[in-house]
C-alpha cells in the first residue's frame, strides 16, 4: 500500500505492507518510513526481542525496505496509528558512514550539491509534490476551456523570437569543422543543413496552430544562454504559452489572471498538507531574517491573497509616473534612475511597483515599442505596442504576453526597423497572408510559478536538476 492510502483507512489491526526510504530508526524499535507518496511517514515499530540482530544492523537512515504488520492505533503519542512490523525485509541498505542526507537540518546550498538525493528530504519531496500537481493544474485548467495541447519544436531553425540568447545545437566535429572561403564554420555541412540552436520558446510555432485549431497552449522546455546568475533565472526552464485566435489584449490578460488563478486554487485543495509544510517552513526561516526582510503574509496567506483579489492593470506610462515620482527614485536608490519615457524596466522597479506601491499582483501593458519584440501589436499612438507582463510579489515577472501583429504591412516594417531577416519568418508572415486574424497569447515561466506557490526562495530549488551558468551536474 501507498503511505497516503493508508493514511485514510482506519486502523483496525489489518495486515498491511508498506515499502520506502528509511527516514529515521530510533531505539532500535522504531523505524519512520516514507514512500513519495505523502508527507508524513508511517511509524513501524520493530520487537528487538524476536527480530533477527543481523537484519536490525541493516536498518538505518536511507535504506531501502518492506514492512509488513498489522495496523493498529498507536500507543505512542505523535502519530494517530502505526505498523507493529511481523516481517521485514532490506532492499538496500544506505551506509550511514556515507549516506549524506541525515536526519538533521541540511541547508538548501548543501543539499543543492546532493541533488540525486534531495528528493528524500521532507522539503524537496513537498516542493516537487507541489509541482507536479500544479502542472496536472495547467493541464486541467486548459482542457476545461476547450484548449488543444500542441508540441513545438526543441530543436529550432529560427533564430527570429529575439528573447534571449541561445545554446547551438550541432553535431560537427568540434576539433575541426568544416570551414567555408571566409574562415568562418560551414553549419551547411551540419546534420539540419543550416544552424540550428535550443528554442527560447515556442510562441512563433504556437501561432501557427492557433491559426487553425483556434485555442492552443504548449507546455514545454526552453532554453535560455543569458549569464544571469540570479534566483530566477535558468538556462533551462519550462515554459507555459497559450496562443488564442481572436482575443484582443483584454481577452489575454483575463485568461491570464483565470490561469493563474485557477492552477493556485487546485493546489490549495490538492497540497494542503504540502503547503501547510512549506507555510512553516518558510515562518522559520523568516525568523532568521532581518525585521525589513521578512514578508507580511504567510505563504497560504499570499496564494489565498492572489486567488481572493482582482490584479492591478497598470500602463506603461502610469507606472512611469509612479516609479518617477517614487521615493527610492527621488532618493537615488535605485540602481537604474528613472528620469524619462522610454525607459525598460528592472526588476527593482517592478519588484517597488508590486510589493512596495500596490501590494498586489500588477498587470503592466502598452510598453513602448523599442523594449519589446517585433510581433507584439502597434498601438494607434504609434509608440507603444499591446504587451503586458504580470509582476508577482516576490517574484517579479511571471508572465510575458501580448496582441500579436496581425496586418503585415505593419509586421513587415517592424521586423525590418528591428534587423530581423524577413525571408527567415517567410512562414510566419504566411499567417497574415492567408486569413490572418487578431490573435493574442503570453508565457509563464513555470519554475518561477512553483517558487510562488512553494514559498522557495531559489529557482534552483524548484526544479528537480538545476542549468545554470557553470553548473549542469547530473
Ligand atoms: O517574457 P518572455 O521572454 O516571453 C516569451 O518568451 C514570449 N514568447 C511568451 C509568449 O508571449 N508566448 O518569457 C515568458 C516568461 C517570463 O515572464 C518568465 O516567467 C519566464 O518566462 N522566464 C524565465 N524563467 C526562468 N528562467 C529564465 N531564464 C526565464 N526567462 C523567462
Ligand atoms: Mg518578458
Amino acid at each position: 500500500m501507498k503511505i497516503k492510502s493508508l493514511f485514510k483507512i482506519p486502523a483496525t489491526g489489518q495486515e498491511v505492507t508498506v515499502r520506502g526510504w528509511v527516514r529515521t530508526f530510533r531505539a532500535n524499535r522504531f523505524i519512520a518510513l516514507n514512500d513519495g507518496s505523502t508527507l508524513g511517514n508511517i511509524q513501524c515499530v520493530v520487537d528487538f526481542e524476536s527480530m533477527d540482530e543481523e537484519l536490525l544492523k541493516k536498518i538505518s537512515t536511507g535504506a531501502a525496505i518492506k514492512v509488513t504488520g498489522n495496523y493498529v492505533e498507536s500507543q505512542g503519542k505523535g502519530q494517530a496509528a502505526e505498523i507493529q512490523v511481523t516481517e521485514l525485509y532490506v532492499y538496500g541498505e544506505a551506509d550511514p558512514e556515507s549516506y549524506p542526507i541525515q536526519p538533521k537540518k541540511h541547508s538548501l546550498e548543501f543539499l543543492r550539491e546532493k541533488a540525486h538525493l534531495r528528493v528524500r528530504t521532507a522539503t524537496f519531496s513537498a516542493v516537487m509534490r507541489v509541482r507536479s500537481a500544479l502542472a496536472f493544474g495547467v493541464h486541467k485548467f486548459f482542457r476545461e476551456e476547450g484548449f488543444q495541447y500542441v508540441n513545438t519544436p526543441i530543436v529550432t531553425g529560427s533564430d527570429a523570437e529575439g528573447a534571449g540568447e541561445m545554446f547551438r545545437v550541432s553535431s560537427l566535429d568540434t576539433k575541426n569543422p568544416p570551414l567555408k572561403e571566409d574562415g568562418s564554420v560551414d553549419f551547411s555541412q551540419d546534420f539540419f543543413g543550416k544552424e540550428t540552436h535550443l528554442t527560447v520558446s515556442g510562441q512563433l510555432e504556437a501561432e501557427t496552430y492557433a491559426m487553425g485549431l483556434g485555442e492552443v497552449y504548449t507546455f514545454g522546455p526552453t532554453f535560455r544562454a543569458e549569464n544571469s546568475n540570479t534566483t530566477r533565472h535558468l538556462a533551462e526552464f519550462w515554459m507555459i504559452e497559450p496562443e488564442m485566435a481572436f482575443f484582443d489584449l483584454d481577452d489575454n490578460m483575463d485568461l491570464a489572471e483565470k490561469f493563474i488563478k485557477s492552477v493556485l486554487t487546485y493546489i490549495l485543495k490538492e497540497c494542503e498538507e504540502d503547503l501547510i509544510f512549506l507555510d512553516n517552513r518558510l515562518t522559520q526561516e523568516d525568523k532568521t531574517k532581518p525585521q525589513a526582510e521578512r514578508s507580511e503574509l504567510s505563504l497560504l496567506e499570499k496564494i489565498k491573497f492572489v486567488v481572493e483579489n482582482d490584479f492591478k492593470r497598470v500602463s506603461y506610462t502610469e507606472a512611469i509616473e509612479i516609479l518617477k515620482n517614487s521615493k527610492p527614485n527621488k532618493k537615488k536608490k535605485f540602481k537604474f534612475h528613472i528620469d524619462e519615457w522610454g525607459a525598460d524596466l528592472q526588476s527593482e522597479h517592478e519588484r517597488f511597483l508590486v510589493e512596495k506601491h500596490f501590494k498586489c499582483p500588477v498587470i503592466l501593458y502598452d510598453y513602448p515599442a523599442t523594449i519589446k519584440a517585433f510581433y507584439m501589436r502597434m498601438n494607434e499612438d504609434q509608440k507603444t505596442v499591446r504587451a503586458m507582463d504580470i509582476l508577482f510579489p516576490g517574484i517579479g515577472e511571471i508572465v510575458g504576453g501580448s496582441q500579436r501583429e496581425e496586418r503585415l504591412d505593419i509586421l513587415k516594417e517592424r521586423i525590418k526597423a528591428m534587423g530581423i531577416d524577413e525571408e527567415e519568418l517567410w512562414w510566419y508572415l504566411d499567417l497574415r497572408r492567408f486569413g490572418s486574424a487578431p490573435h493574442s497569447g503570453f508565457g509563464l515561466g513555470f519554475e518561477r510559478l512553483v517558487l510562488f506557490a512553494t514559498g522557495m526562495s531559489n529557482i534552483r530549488d524548484v526544479i528537480p536538476f538545476p542549468r545554470t551558468p557553470q553548473n549542469a551536474a547530473f
